[in-house]
């Protein structure tokens, strides 16, 4: 019978020690700005976008080390995402990940800089050979474009924009969604996307992981709205009521929660149906679906 609790303790510890390693970079400066990247970096967090890459190259066969790098890379830019997105002129959170934000550690200017950081570091490791998960030099370019792409104004970037414009603004289900879909459901479609193509994934498999992604994706946000209403600060280790005080157009303003969290559920069945081909080997998949929507962090 699958585990996911220590499914997701041994491939956390893995990743850690390899994000840490890569991280052991000297400085050309004070210090400062890779303290404040590490700071962000190492400070926990559920490691969900590697997590998913690792799985998603097992459900085919394959291994967490043939997507190590990228998965690392993931993390950076998911980091990132967070570093800025806490920062004043955006969410103004002073809390992530059980402690202070970047910014209130640091400062803004800090934080700015290290969200850039660790970006760029992310593409940097993705593009250097003496890095790459695969001898296939093809691969890595097009891995390369794919994470781009989700992580900026086709993706993850254009989401935030949405994110900041929905303000005070009352938006539609279907706008809800897209936003929902880039912000969040690029990063997570990508990083599963990434570890199938590592592992050699073919092109049905790979169509059938993309769909999974898509649904959990969703979910993923639609879940993170919910606890931004009913979950336990402590917990999450980040602030919640949040979204309410800034009008921010979420799942549970829009359906009400209940609704709410019967869509959640939805999408995770639909997600479970696009795994029916696979073997025991998606089990991981499977698990991680169901924890998205039950998590309480
Ligand atoms: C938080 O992401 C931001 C969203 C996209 C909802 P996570 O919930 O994955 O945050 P960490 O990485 O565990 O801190
Ligand atoms: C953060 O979204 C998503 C990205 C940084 C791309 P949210 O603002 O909804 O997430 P939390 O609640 O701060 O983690
Ligand atoms: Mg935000
Ligand atoms: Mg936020």
């Amino acid at each position: 019978m699958f585990e996911l609790k220590s499914y997701l303790e041994s491939r956390r510890d893995l990743f850690e020690k390899k994000l840490d390693a890569l991280l052991n970079i000297p400085s050309s400066g004070s210090g400062r700005l890779l303290s404040a990247m590490r700071y962000s970096l190492l400070s926990g967090g559920k490691r969900l976008r590697p997590i998913l890459c690792f799985a998603a190259a097992e459900a085919v066969g394959g291994s967490p080390s043939q997507c190590m790098t990228t998965a690392c890379a993931l993390e950076m830019i998911h980091t990132y995402s967070l570093i800025h997105d806490d920062l004043p002129a955006m969410d103004d959170d002073n809390l992530r990940r059980g402690m202070p934000t970047c910014h209130k550690a640091f400062d803004e200017a800090s934080a700015i800089l290290a969200g850039d950081g660790l970006l760029t570091l992310a593409l940097y490791f993705l593009s250097s050979p003496s890095h790459w998960d695969s001898s296939d030099p093809a691969l890595n370019l097009t891995l390369i474009s794919l994470i781009s792409h989700a992580a900026g104004q086709q993706g993850m970037i254009e989401g935030q924009m949405l994110d900041m414009e929905s303000q005070g603004k009352n938006l539609s289900l279907d706008e809800l969604e897209q936003l929902h879909r880039l912000k969040t459901g690029a990063m997570i479609t990508v990083s599963i996307r990434c570890g199938a193509m590592l592992a050699g994934a073919n092109s049905h498999q790979i169509q059938s992981l993309e769909n999974y992604a898509a649904h959990i994706g969703l979910a993923f946000q639609v879940a993170d709205d919910i606890l931004n209403v009913t979950g336990n600060s402590a917990l999450m280790g980040k602030a919640t009521g949040t979204d309410d005080k800034l009008n921010k157009a979420t799942y549970p303003s829009l359906l009400g929660l209940e609704p709410a969290r019967a869509f959640a559920r939805e999408l995770v069945d639909k997600s479970l149906r696009e795994l029916e081909p696979f073997d025991a080997k998606a089990d991981p998949l499977r698990s991680i679906a169901l924890y998205i929507i039950e998590r309480n962090r």
